[in-house]
């Protein structure tokens, strides 16, 4: 079996942040979600994994690499508009062969892995296999509706009219079938060649698609507050790791991380958080769930429930949660006060605020 990682695509719902960087190397604890992704293919056993690309490719090929820090062989497939998902695999097919392939969505997170639903696919070999979790808002998902036997009957995109409370997740075990079933599809209204179709044409032409009710954490990373939502999950279940010099007025509570290098001076850290290397964390208060990435410089400042990239300075800011801010983005304060404040920063962005 081949892996095929779905890493292009807009981003509009992650901007600013997607004006500079492609979402999926957005960090969750300190680690992009496109290497949670690769960890759980490669947990599989798969070696061999295509990622689709698009305009901002280079920076997800210098993250990555060639793939060989995690054991999977890697090859870049450029897709050179983000025509829709089934049309990735018509850039991958050349790359695909005839081989089965898990396709999972480069922003999605799931927590507890795959490889219940691998060893289900590769015992029953059905056309499709794809993954469903229940919501509560299917309306906003592509549907599925289900026989008794977990057989699909049929998929809708974001149906007014939902038919079930399953919605599609991002990933799909496919068989070499579905290329075929991508080549009969046309662009949906609003222009993109849809997977939900191409699966829905296996269904019509009898073949077998069956789904599984997912039973760990998943997220679709792809808006600020489902990927701060997935900062706090993972969070909770890290191990404390202190590697920086912490000095003797610090307090820390619950389990940290303090990567090499960084150095913590009066400030109080409440955990679960991470904190990356090179940092110099001064008179702060930090944390919970919150992840600062390396090379970050907080000073007279408190920052909770917030994900920081790297190269960040924040100085004399209090309150600041549920906040994410991009790379060397500058945060000055002049506030004493407690007042909460929620920023989102694009990378590079520089803002002075007030507080009371
Ligand atoms: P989406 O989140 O559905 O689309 P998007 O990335 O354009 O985001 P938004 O809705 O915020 O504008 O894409 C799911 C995943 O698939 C994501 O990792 C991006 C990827 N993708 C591609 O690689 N190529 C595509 O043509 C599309 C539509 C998505």
């Amino acid at each position: 079996m081949k892996g095929l990682v779905l890493s292009g695509g807009t981003g509009t719902r992650l901007r600013p942040f997607t004006y500079s960087m492609p979402k999926q190397l957005m960090p969750v604890a300190n680690k992009p979600v496109l290497h949670y992704c690769l960890e759980n293919i490669r947990d599989l056993g798969v070696t061999s994994v295509g990622i689709i690309v698009g305009q901002r490719g280079g920076q997800v090929e210098q993250a990555i690499g060639d793939g060989a820090d995690l054991g999977l062989d890697l090859t870049y497939l450029f897709q050179s508009a983000p025509l829709g998902l089934a049309h990735c695999v018509t850039v991958a097919e050349r790359f695909l062969g005839d081989d089965d392939f898990v396709m999972y969505l480069g922003d999605n997170m799931l927590v507890g892995g795959l490889a219940d639903a691998a060893r289900d696919f590769a015992a029953r070999r059905p056309a499709a296999k794809v993954l469903v979790t229940k919501v509560d808002d299917p309306q906003h998902y592509g549907v599925a509706e289900l026989d008794a036997e977990g057989h699909v009957v049929s998929l809708t995109e974001k149906p007014e009219h939902p038919r079930s409370d399953l919605a599609m997740m991002g990933v799909y075990f496919f068989t070499p079938a579905v290329h075929e079933a991508v080549r009969g599809i046309r662009p949906s209204a609003r222009g993109e060649l849809e997977i939900t179709d191409a699966v829905q044409r296996l269904v019509d032409s009898g073949r077998d698609v069956t789904a599984e009710v997912y039973q760990g954490y998943w997220a679709d990373t792809g808006g600020v507050r489902e990927l701060l939502g997935c900062n706090r999950v993972v969070l909770d279940a890290i191990t404390g790791d202190v590697r920086g010099r912490v000095d003797g007025t610090s307090v820390l509570t619950g389990p940290v991380v303090v990567g090499a290098g960084t150095e913590i001076v009066g400030s109080r850290l409440e955990g679960p958080l991470t904190i990356g290397a090179g940092c110099v964390v001064r008179n702060a208060r930090i944390g919970p769930h919150t992840a600062v990435g390396q090379n970050c410089q907080i000073e007279n400042a408190d920052v909770q429930e917030s994900i920081v990239l790297e190269n960040v300075h924040v100085e004399g800011v209090r309150g600041v949660r549920d906040s994410v801010i991009g790379r060397g983005a500058r945060v000055r304060g002049t506030s004493c006060g407690s007042g909460a404040q929620r920023l989102l920063l694009g990378d590079q962005a520089s803002i002075q605020v007030r507080s009371a």
